[in-house]
């Protein structure tokens, strides 16, 4: 019987809850699932690809058929490096559409033997966005039942390590002369 195989590409900055309730739908529906998360020079993310990994291998251990990789360069290429003939992408609302049909069928101009499949996740997911995620655990709000508490628990890390930073505690060791401007310049 015919094996199947897919990806289920992305950015994951940081992994959510939608992203979970995806790959464990992805999981029930292909043989094997390959979470691959995307290493882009451009971007400047708010974890390391390899933050990034931890927290989804983690997230991913109970699933016997799905595992997590990285990759640079295009999807399609990563793809079929893998034998994968399937990519799987989310689609939260109808605003998602258009940009991953956009994707999907560019994707299939350069690889016509890849399928994209679309799956939903849980409507309480629907309006959840790793963006949104970084922007109100930045701003202090609460980030709980949005993401698991793994990654919950590296966020707020990630924050004490910019409060204090914005305090002037790892500014500590450095010349006065650089301390002072740097506080005044947070301060703006
Ligand atoms: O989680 P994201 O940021 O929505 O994921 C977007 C991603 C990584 C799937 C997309 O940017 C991508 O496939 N990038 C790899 C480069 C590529 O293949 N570009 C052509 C897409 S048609």
């Amino acid at each position: 019987m015919k094996r199947i195989k897919a990806i289920y590409p992305g950015s994951f900055d940081p992994p959510t809850n939608g992203h979970l309730d995806l790959i464990e739908r992805g999981s029930k529906i292909f043989d094997e699932l390959i979470v691959a998360i995307l290493r882009n020079p451009e971007k400047d993310p708010l974890f390391s690809v390899a933050d990034r990994r931890k927290m989804l291998e983690a997230m991913t251990a109970g699933f016997d058929n799905v595992s997590v990789d990285t990759f640079e360069g295009l999807t399609v290429d990563y793809a079929l490096r893998v034998e994968a003939t399937t990519i799987l992408r989310g689609i939260r609302a109808i605003s998602d559409y258009e940009y991953e049909l956009q994707m999907a069928l560019m994707n299939r101009k350069l690889q016509p033997g890849l399928e994209t499949v679309f799956m939903m996740p849980a409507e309480k997911y629907s309006y959840l966005s790793s963006r949104l995620v970084r922007e109100i655990a930045q701003l202090g709000g609460s980030i709980a039942c949005l993401v698991p508490e793994l990654v919950e628990q590296k966020l707020r890390e990630k924050m004490d390590v910019a409060h204090k930073f914005e305090n002037g505690e790892q500014l500590a060791g450095q010349p006065h002369s650089e301390r002072k401007s740097k506080s005044r310049k947070k301060k703006s």
